[in-house]
This record gives C-alpha cells, structure tokens and sequence, in this order.
C-alpha cells in the first residue's frame, strides 16, 4: 500500500523479482498527500488499509509507504503483526546505507516521517558513525501525482528544494518517499557524485527471501493475478502510472 502511485516504484521490482507472485495495490488516493496529515489520521487509514488486505486475503504486506511505516508502523504491528507478517521500505533502505558505510547521508522525506525521527534512530542503532542530514521536500508527492514532474513548473520546485539545499557535503542521499523514485534522475542532476538510494529493489530481495523462509512462495507454474485499487479515481492517476510503471494497469475503486 501507500498513499498514490509511490508504491507502485517498489510494486514493479517485486513483480521483476518474484514474477510468480500476484500483487493487490492499494493507493490511498482520497487521503493523498500522507505527509500532511496528523498522526492519528495516518494511522488511521493505513490501519484501514492493512484491514482490507488482509480480508482480501494477502500472505504478505509491504507497507510501500515511508509515511504510513514511520507514523503507524508500530501501532500496525501491534494490532495486525499477529496475523500477517507486515513490512516497510524502511528498514532495506537504512540497510543499504550499513551495506555502503557512508558516514555523511542525506534524508529527503515528507514531513511527518521526518518529524518521527524514525529513520535517524534506525541508522543510528545500526551505523552511528553517519551523520545524518534531513529536509521534508513536501511539494515532491503532489508534483508527481499531479503529473508535474517533467513540466516547467516541476523544475521550479526542484530547484527551490535542491539549488542551494541545506543537506551539505553528503555521500548518498535517501529517497525516504516512495514517490521520489520517480524524479530519480531529475534529483540526481543536483547531486552529481551522491549515491541516490531508493528501496524498490532491495525491498524485493528481502521480500523474496521472506517468501522462502515463510514457505510462501507461489509455485513457479503460478498463473499471476494483480489487482490495482485506489480509494477515489483521479484524473492524473493512470497517465502518471503510465509514466514509470512497466506494466498494463486497470484501477478499481474501493
Ligand atoms: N509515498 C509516500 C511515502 O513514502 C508519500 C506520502 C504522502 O502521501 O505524502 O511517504
């Protein structure tokens, strides 16, 4: 699940990694933009959300949302990690900072994961060497859902956020909103010698290799069926998908 099409950038490497696999996405479209919202809210949704996976019976859920994992994530395991085994993007993407033994990052995020301090703990506990830079870049979800991002006006917010940034001498930076992936070379372009990190792939690594620890695994002659459901239809919301993701979609709505 996440908030839009964000999570679609992680639903596409898992559906490259695990092809057997049949995915349901859930994009909160009628609560978007998350990282605006209060606490409680977000909570409230994404436990809406996990409710519903798991009636439409799901083995497994990726919360492909930093938002949704860094306000409620321990309020969801508390209430649903007894049934289902739930994950984040969060935790591959601290990994991969450990994995690249950086100690300068950068974070760009919404502001509500920023405000949890989710990620500094993380990467603190795990390489407390780093030092770690954060700015919330909430203007980067709307842009992309609006189908902004490669109009005039998108490189305008661009430029406000990146130009002169404040993030300093950094060595990589985290994309800590699913929905960054997508203006990945745009930001790249402002950070030349920066390591870009993003978690589709290694998210669906570790998803794989919890499907086999699990015994979950589809069996390889699996006929995939992909469900795409959103929460209100936008207008922008198929060419935006049309933009990125590899794949023929259809959206209900729920
Ligand atoms: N893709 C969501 C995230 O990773 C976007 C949150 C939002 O809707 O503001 O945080």
């Amino acid at each position: 699940m996440d908030s839009g099409v964000g999570g679609l950038t992680v639903a596409n490497a898992i559906l490259d990694r695990c092809p057997q696999e049949s995915i349901l996405y859930f994009g909160d479209t009628a609560h978007l933009p998350y990282g605006d919202k209060s606490r409680e809210s977000i909570t409230s949704y994404t436990l809406d959300i996990v409710k519903f996976l798991i009636e439409q019976n799901c083995k497994v859920i990726i919360i492909a949302c930093n938002t949704a994992w860094t306000v409620a994530g321990k309020t969801l395991q508390e209430h649903y990690g007894w049934r289902i085994p739930i994950y984040s993007v969060v935790e591959p993407l601290v990994e991969l900072v450990r994995l690249g033994s950086y100690d300068s990052a950068g974070l760009i995020a919404t502001r509500a994961t920023i405000e949890t301090g989710v990620y500094r703990q993380r990467i603190s506990a795990l390489r407390p060497t780093v030092s770690l830079r954060c700015m919330a870049t909430p203007l980067l979800v709307p842009m992309v859902e609006e189908g902004y991002a490669q109009m005039d006006m998108g490189r305008a917010v661009l430029d406000g956020y990146f130009k002169e940034h404040t993030l300093g001498e950094i060595q990589a930076l985290i994309l800590g909103c699913t929905h960054y992936p997508i203006l990945k070379d745009q930001i790249q372009s402002y950070f030349p010698d920066v390591s870009i990190l993003e978690p589709s792939t290694i998210t669906a690594d570790y998803l794989s290799r919890r499907l086999d620890d699990l015994k979950l695994r589809a069996a390889e002659n699996n006929q995939p069926h992909n469900r795409y459901v959103v929460s209100d239809f936008t207008p922008t919301f198929l060419e935006v998908v049309k933009s990125f993701y590899n794949r023929e979609i259809e959206v209900e709505i729920v």
